[in-house]
């Protein structure tokens, strides 16, 4: 039988926000204040789930695999340390890049050093989330039923502020298969009040084509 997988749904959506912003820190105009800005909003959307994300997994799924098996952990929390100092250099350079074109200056170099140095951290996080996906996964699955971990799922779920989440359904939602979709946000509807599942879908409705959209209403799911 299938078992649960903990990283598959958070783990597509940090994907299609990674790929996104390596797309658009290529592809900027470092000379544009505009295109810097929008480069900024972006950066600061994944940047941010990539924090929460590593948070996540250091306070709760890991921290739940140690106590049962001693020192597994201990790898993925080193991953996340060195993640954490490459990314907070990234962040620093894309607030210079963004306070340079505020000023009046051409950040193009910049730009050129940001676009290499995110494709650098790009190769090394997608290493890292396989790597979870292939030997932490099967540690998981070895010390936990299911319950159990879908117990971390709702533990990390309600941790979440609205906003946060929010920010998650923008690249995980366009980032799952249709049946994944439709599962993923029939049980948010069941959890949400309704106002909060309207709003949701005011985002979800920018980030999926029409088609993709139109599908959920078919079905029913929205
Ligand atoms: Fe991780």
């Amino acid at each position: 039988m299938q078992r649960m997988k903990t990283y598959d749904v958070p783990h597509k959506g940090l994907r299609n926000a990674l790929s996104q912003l390596s797309l658009l820190a290529g592809s900027t105009d470092y000379k544009n204040s505009a295109a810097v800005e929008k480069l900024c909003l972006l950066g600061r959307d994944v940047f941010s789930l990539l924090t929460v994300h590593a948070a996540d997994e250091n306070e709760v799924t890991l921290s739940e695999l140690e106590k049962r098996c001693p020192g597994c952990s201990q790898h993925d929390v080193e991953d996340h340390e060195n993640i954490h100092q490459t990314q907070d250099n990234l962040e620093r350079l894309l607030a210079d890049i963004h306070a340079d074109v505020h000023a009046g200056k051409d950040a193009s170099e910049k730009g050129d050093e940001f676009y290499l140095a995110f494709s650098e951290f790009h190769g090394v996080y997608l290493e890292h989330t396989a790597e979870e996906e292939r030997v932490t996964q099967p540690l998981l699955w070895q010390h936990f039923t299911d319950e159990e971990l879908a117990a971390h799922r709702g533990k990390i779920m309600g941790k979440l502020s609205p906003q946060v989440l929010l920010t998650w359904f923008k690249f995980v939602v366009p980032a799952q298969s249709p049946e994944e979709r439709s599962a993923l946000l029939s049980g948010f509807r069941k959890m949400a009040a309704e106002p909060f599942f309207r709003e949701a879908m005011g985002v979800i409705e920018k980030v999926l084509s029409s088609e993709e959209y139109q599908f959920l209403q078919l079905n029913g799911t929205i």
